[in-house]
């Protein structure tokens, strides 16, 4: 990704700038101006409606990709000061010994113990020193860029740690600092530049389940994408940086302070789901797929016995439909009449068993009160890899609820 700001931080679940640019484009045309992302992420649609200058307010409830998003939408602070205060963190990191050995398990797995020592005399001098809040939050960011790169194990950007895997490039701690510092600070200057007036995107640390903080009846073009319904950990997948900050120190910690604030769409959040799953299945606001929804559930339930991991699957999707419809009665109430939304969604058939994602979502944003339904296809998926787990086609596409 080369695109100023986006580049700063590599977040795979993001989609297209350029694609979001577009459409952000094409609607200011039609008059419609007040952009809501209420599965903001990275700040891919934030960023491209200010870049737009069109109002947009957005929601991400994962507490540390909040921060990352919240810090790229500062690109217009005076980079001059955000350049000379972060180069002086690195001078003074450099000078600091660091004799610590003890470090969380997973820091261990993942990086000798020079180079723990390099990120852990940035911790400390961070931790240590006073500065404005913008310039702490930039300075925090830098570090946490940079711990993936630094790391000689296999821990590709947003991914899973392997320990056993190599990676051929590894960067030197203070090396990789400067030179974020550098990208970030040209990029800044490139956009100050460029952009002289901007309407300031608004990020909330808000579950999109209950929104807040936007105002009833604001937006007219909603451009997300939630997670989808395919096991993905998204608590789990911030696991490095988060113990590298001690902001957690083991599953329980992940579980409070990241998964319960996120749609649950994995089967380590719902393993405690116990007697609530008879009020989700019987919840009104599921009622136009609950036949649908039970019938899934049931076939889940039995098929789950004769797999070795007996995964939740079954729970997984009673309470990602659930979740996904009250987002869509939140949304209704924040949004008008002649609103638009595009949902980036993709398909899944866990076990073999096929959910109709966009189907199911369509039905439910319309029983919550929008208007109608369309499903534009993008491409195919599960079709290529020999070793895939079932042999269900999916698809990824574009959800669009009128009205
Ligand atoms: C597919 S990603 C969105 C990526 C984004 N389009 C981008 O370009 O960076 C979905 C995001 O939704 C967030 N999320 C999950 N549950 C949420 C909830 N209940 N409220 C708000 N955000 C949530 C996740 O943390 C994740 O960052």
């Amino acid at each position: 990704m080369v695109l100023p700001i986006h580049k700063w931080y590599r977040y795979t679940a993001g989609f297209s700038a350029i694609w979001a640019k577009q459409l952000i484009e094409l609607h200011k045309s039609k008059g419609r101006t007040r952009v809501i992302d209420p599965f903001a992420g990275s700040g891919t649609v934030l960023l491209e409606s200010e870049f737009e200058n069109v109002e947009s307010m957005g929601l991400e409830s994962h507490p540390y990709i909040y921060r990352i998003a919240k810090t790229k939408l500062a690109w217009n602070y005076p980079a001059e000061k955000f350049k000379e205060s972060a180069l002086l963190l690195l001078h003074q990191a450099k000078k600091k010994k660091i004799n610590k050995t003890d470090f969380p398990k997973l820091i261990l797995s993942c990086y000798p113990l020079d180079i723990i020592q390099k990120l852990e005399a940035l911790k400390q001098t961070w931790l240590e020193t006073e500065q404005e809040k913008e310039i702490k939050d930039f300075n925090w960011f830098v570090i946490t860029s940079i711990l993936r790169t630094t790391s000689p194990v296999g821990t590709a950007q947003w991914q899973y740690i392997q320990p056993n895997k190599t990676k051929a490039k590894v960067i030197d701690p203070f090396v990789a600092y400067e030179s974020k510092v550098n990208e970030m600070y040209f990029d800044m200057k490139g956009l100050q530049n460029k952009n002289k007036n901007v309407k300031h995107a608004k990020l909330f640390n808000e579950d999109a389940r209950d929104i807040k903080s936007i105002p009833k009846g604001w937006g007219d073009l909603v451009i997300t994408s939630p997670p989808y319904a395919n096991n993905y950990d998204y608590a789990d997948a911030t696991r490095l940086e988060m113990t590298f900050w001690g902001d957690i120190n083991g599953w329980c910690d992940l579980q409070e302070n990241v998964r319960k604030h996120l749609v649950r769409a994995c089967t380590q959040h719902v393993s405690k789901l116990g007697n609530e799953i008879e009020s989700i299945l019987s919840d009104c606001k599921l009622k136009p797929i609950q036949e649908e929804l039970s019938e899934v559930y049931e076939a889940l339930k039995l098929e789950r016995l004769k797999h070795g991991g007996k995964k939740n699957y079954h729970l997984m999707i009673a309470a990602y439909f659930k979740d996904l419809a009250e987002v869509f009665h939140s949304l209704r109430s924040v949004t008008n009449e002649n609103c638009l939304m595009c949902f980036v969604i993709g398909d899944s058939a866990p076990y073999g068993i096929y959910v109709p994602v966009d189907k199911w979502l369509g039905e439910l944003a319309v029983s919550a009160g929008f208007d109608s339904y369309s499903f534009e296809k993008l491409r195919d998926r599960n079709v290529k890899w020999k070793n895939r787990k079932h042999t269900v086609p999916l698809q990824e596409g574009r959800l669009w609820i009128k009205g």
